[in-house]
């Protein structure tokens, strides 16, 4: 399963990056704000630097919501750099702004995905990743995980190529799940991989050999 970063921080991808573990970023519009990222050109320009960064995919995603406007701004975005892949939300213009990205070689990232109806539409318009949003869905009382579930084994049976990206990420937790699940890639803040190193004794452990090795040596 890979890891990609879920963030707009120039700061968390490069400790991502360096700690080893990074195949890829997600942006959505919401994390480049958080960054205050205004305006198309300072947009680009932060892509740009993303990209120059990471080795792997860089999920981009358009605001537009008709056809043309995600046309427009996906041929843009992909001008950006090879490893930009275009985010375009589950809505009808979407999908087939997705079909038509995938007759013209431009890759993409099926956004706000909720359902494994929404999955298997995003999958026959040739969506290179899918994006189900499991924090969202547990926040809404169901469960988030058994729709990583039912997306894998639909996905396996029907043999179709688009990669299961597990998005909305919230714990340490949700990236073991969704390994077990069947997720190809998940996408978390840093803070949620870096938990993955946590365990009581590891640190019990840990302090007693140093302590062992100190005793023995002094
Ligand atoms: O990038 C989409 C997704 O990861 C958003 O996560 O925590 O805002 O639901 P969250």
């Amino acid at each position: 399963m890979k890891f990609f970063i879920d963030t707009a921080s120039i700061d968390s991808i490069k400790e991502a990056k360096d700690f080893g573990i990074l195949d890829g970023v997600t942006t959505n519009p919401s994390l480049m704000a958080k960054e205050g990222i205004t305006g198309d050109e300072n947009v680009k320009a932060h892509y740009a630097k993303i990209c120059d960064i990471v080795d792997g995919d860089v999920s981009a995603e358009v605001i537009s919501t008709d056809f043309e406007g995600i046309i427009k701004e996906g041929k843009a975005l992909a001008q950006i750099a090879p490893n930009i892949v275009v985010k375009v939300p589950m809505i009808k213009d979407g999908v087939k702004a997705i079909r038509w990205f995938t007759d013209n070689g431009i890759r993409t990232n099926c956004t706000l995905v909720f359902s494994a109806g929404q999955a298997i539409l995003a999958a026959k318009a040739g969506a290179t990743y899918l994006s189900p949003f499991i924090g969202r869905v547990d926040d809404t009382n169901w469960d988030g995980i058994s729709l990583i579930a039912e997306i894998a084994e639909v996905y396996a049976i029907q043999g179709y190529d688009t990669e299961i990206l597990a998005a909305s990420i919230r714990n340490s937790r949700h990236i073991v799940q969704s390994a077990k699940a069947g997720a190809d890639i998940v996408t978390c803040p840093l803070s949620a991989i870096m938990g993955l190193l946590k365990h009581p004794l590891t640190d019990i452990g840990l302090a007693k050999f140093l302590a062992d090795h100190k005793k023995a040596n002094s």
